[in-house]
């Protein structure tokens, strides 16, 4: 079985990590290649999109620790900010201590659009389109075969009104589709330009857009976690403890109390989740910005932008955690097919099912929800951030080996984290002059 926990991964060499990887998934290096070569070619890209020149590259790292109902999975994270994989890891180690992740999604079913418009009647139309449900569910179920054969298909027709829109009132309908383990544009889209002509037939109007929405929200994954209070506990210098587990709990409340009633606090808040959202949404090829469309849709559903998370204590003074928000991935089709290193992705997660997946991915968002709002409600943001940004000036300013950590701790101890200062720093301890 996977382990999600290596010790000492974070100072092991990229080949040391690379050989812990393998051993800790059980999967063969060369499946694993795909992330040392970047596994797209400049030709396999370049029927993708238009105008392809080359390739853009990006840090990919695992997320440890990691327990989603009750299976060790290690996640792999896709990312270019500093803090996020370790913040995960992190927090994925308190919640395991509390049981681990606990997530649940519901069918994973789509929202195709087909807006209504120059109807000669709003009120019939809407009615004479509910007396033809059944046919039109016949259509939209024949244009997958695939899908159909793997239990999807059309689910349901919804028809809504929309008033004092500026171009007056107009009907909406919904076509529900349950996309299995696609993300489900594709299937979705082609359903509802199939169903435009019968519905304008039915209904005397003009079926004028047919297209997905992202506001994914009756495909929902949710997690909730754990964090017994003594894990939260933070020691200080000399061990001596620096915030007890109560106030680090009860800060870590009052924060997201800030992002429930505040949206500017909650678009930040909301964006930290994401931080870990994204990270495995990119790694596993599925279009981040649709699952972004769909997050803050929905945090604003009930027409007041708000926080995704909730954070409170049980009955034994523990902390605990949950996250719901819509989450369209697929893994089958589109990039996650032709790109390697989503395969890669894929395997490493040992994920069968795209609900499956969902789990992980909300479960790395609540996490790092954690690690921002234990940051935030202690010692702040930047230390962290900081640490690793030293790194990248010290490097930057040609520090080599172990002097890198030592002009970065240098650096975060006096708060001056410039290049500059790094250059001086090393010239200090090698006693020459430094070029950049
Ligand atoms: C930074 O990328 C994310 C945070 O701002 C999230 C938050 O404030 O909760 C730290």
């Amino acid at each position: 079985m996977t382990t999600s926990r290596i010790a000492g991964f974070y100072n092991l060499t990229l080949d040391e990590r690379r050989a812990k990887l393998a051993d800790a998934s059980r999967l063969t290096p060369e499946l694993l290649a795909a992330w040392t070569s970047g596994g797209l070619s400049p030709e396999s890209a370049d029927p993708m999109i238009e105008n392809v020149v080359g390739l853009h590259s990006l840090p990919l790292g695992i997320g440890l620790n990691f327990q989603v109902n009750g299976r060790d999975v290690l996640v792999p994270m896709v990312i270019e900010e500093p803090s996020v994989v370790a913040g995960a890891s992190f927090m994925a180690k308190l919640a395991r201590a509390g049981g681990g992740f606990h997530a649940t999604t519901s069918e994973p079913e789509m929202i195709g659009q087909m807006q209504v418009i120059n109807l000669p009647n709003i009120n019939e139309a809407r009615l004479k389109i509910y007396e033809h449900k059944a046919e039109l569910l016949a259509t939209a179920d024949e244009i997958d075969p695939v899908l159909k054969k793997f239990g999807g298909g059309a689910r349901d027709i919804e028809v809504r009104i929309i008033e004092s829109s500026p171009i007056g009132t107009f009907i909406v309908v919904h076509l529900i589709y349950d996309v299995r383990d696609a993300m489900g544009a594709n299937a979705v889209n082609t359903a509802c330009e199939k169903l435009a002509p019968q519905i304008e037939a039915i209904t005397g109007g003009r079926v004028h857009l047919r297209i997905l929405s992202n506001l994914a929200d009756r495909r929902l994954a949710r997690a909730r976690c754990t964090v017994p209070m003594q894990e939260l506990e933070i020691a200080g210098q000399n061990g001596i403890l620096s915030h007890t587990g109560e106030s680090v709990r009860d800060g870590i409340i009052a924060a997201w109390a800030f992002a429930a009633s505040d949206p500017y606090r909650a678009a930040t808040h909301n964006k930290g989740i994401m931080n870990g959202v994204d990270a495995v949404v990119i790694a596993t090829g599925n279009d981040w910005r649709a699952i972004e469309a769909g997050a803050h849709a929905y945090a604003a559903r009930t027409g007041r932008y708000t926080s995704l998370s909730t954070w409170g204590k049980d009955a034994d003074g523990n902390l605990v955690g949950a996250l719901e928000m819509p989450m369209a991935v697929g893994i089958v089709g589109g990039a996650t097919k032709v790109h390697p290193a989503a395969q890669a992705a894929v395997k490493l997660m040992g994920v069968k099912t795209a609900s499956e997946l969902a789990e992980i991915i909300v479960s790395v968002g609540l996490a790092q929800n954690l690690a921002a709002l234990r940051a935030l409600a202690t010692e702040g943001i930047q230390r962290g951030h900081m640490t690793l940004h030293a790194r990248q000036v010290a490097i930057a300013a040609g520090a080599e080996g172990e002097m890198i950590e030592k002009v970065a701790a240098q650096m975060v101890a006096e708060k001056v984290v410039r290049s500059d200062r790094a250059e001086e720093i090393l010239k200090g301890y090698t006693g020459t002059q430094v070029h950049t």
